[in-house]
C-alpha cells in the first residue's frame, strides 16, 4: 500500500508539535525532516535539536533526510536525537558502502536519496543493503518546488530492478509531490510519498494528507488492476 510521509519543512514552526499532530491524526504513515547545510544545497534548515523537538511530538516514525555534505558526521546525533530512519544522498558519499553500514549499525532504518540527474546505476552495489531508495522529484533545497516529470522514468525503471530482489526496498519521492502528480507517481511505481507544500501549505493539514492518500490509493488499485486484467 501507499504511505504518506508529510515534510514538516512546509509546516508552522512556531506550532510544529501542534502541526505534527494534526498529520498524525489524519493517519501519516512517517515524519519526514529535511537537513540542510548550505553545503551541498543552497538552503540552511536545522539539526538534531529539531529532529528531537519531533520525536517528543508523535509516536511514528520520524525520518530524517540529509542533505549535507559529510554526514558520517552527524549519523551518530541524529540517532541519539530520535531518528528511525536516516536517509544519505549517493552524491554526498564517496564511501557510500560505509556510511550506509554506519546507519544501520546505530539500529536505525536507512535510505539513500538520488538527485534528479543522478543514475541508478549509482545505487545498484548497495541496494541490497537498503531499506529506502528515496528519488527527488525536484533538485533538493527548499520546498514548493515544480515536479520534474522527466523523473517518472526513472521511478518506473528503479520498480522493475527492485522487483528482481528478494528483499523489498521502499521506492520513496521527494518534490512537488500534490494533487496534480500524484497519479503519476503511483503509476510509476512509488510507494512512499513525501509531501510538504501540498499539506502543510493546506489550509487544514490533516485534510490535505487523507485527501492525498485517497488520490494515491485509487491511481494504486487502478495500477494493480491494470496489471492484472
Ligand atoms: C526538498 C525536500 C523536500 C521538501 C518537499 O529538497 O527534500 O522534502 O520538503 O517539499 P514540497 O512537497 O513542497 O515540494
Ligand atoms: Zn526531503
Amino acid at each position: 500500500m501507499i504511505k504518506i510521509a508529510p515534510s514538516i519543512l512546509a509546516a508552522d514552526f512556531a506550532c510544529l508539535r501542534e502541526q505534527i499532530r494534526r498529520v498524525e491524526a489524519a493517519g501519516a504513515d512517517i515524519i519526514h525532516c529535511d537537513v540542510m547545510d548550505g553545503h551541498f544545497v543552497p538552503n540552511l534548515t536545522f539539526g538534531p535539536l529539531v529532529i528531537n523537538a519531533a520525536r517528543r511530538s508523535t509516536s511514528l516514525p520520524v525520518e530524517v533526510h540529509l542533505m549535507i555534505a559529510q554526514p558520517e558526521r552527524y549519523i551518530s546525533a541524529f540517532r541519539q536525537a530520535g531518528a528511525d530512519r536516516m536517509i544519505v544522498h549517493a552524491e554526498t558519499c564517496p564511501h557510500l558502502h560505509r556510511v550506509v553500514h554506519q546507519v544501520k549499525e546505530t539500529g536505525a532504518g536507512v535510505g539513500v536519496a538520488l538527485n534528479p540527474a543522478t543514475s541508478l546505476t549509482t545505487v545498484e552495489e548497495i541496494l541490497p543493503d537498503i531499506d529506502v531508495l528515496l528519488l527527488m522529484t525536484v533538485n533538493p533545497g527548499f520546498g514548493g518546488q515544480t515536479f520534474i516529470q522527466a523523473v517518472t522514468e526513472k521511478i518506473r525503471r528503479a520498480r522493475q530492478k527492485l522487483s528482481t530482489l528478494r528483499q523489498e526496498i521502499l521506492i520513496e519521492v521527494d518534490g512537488g509531490i500534490d494533487q496534480n502528480t500524484v497519479a503519476t507517481v503511483v503509476e510509476a511505481g512509488a510507494q512512499l510519498l513525501v509531501a510538504g507544500s501540498a499539506i502543510f501549505g493546506a489550509a487544514d493539514p490533516g485534510q490535505a494528507c487523507i485527501a492525498l492518500r485517497q488520490q494515491a490509493e485509487a491511481e494504486f488499485m487502478r495500477t494493480m488492476f491494470s496489471a492484472h486484467a
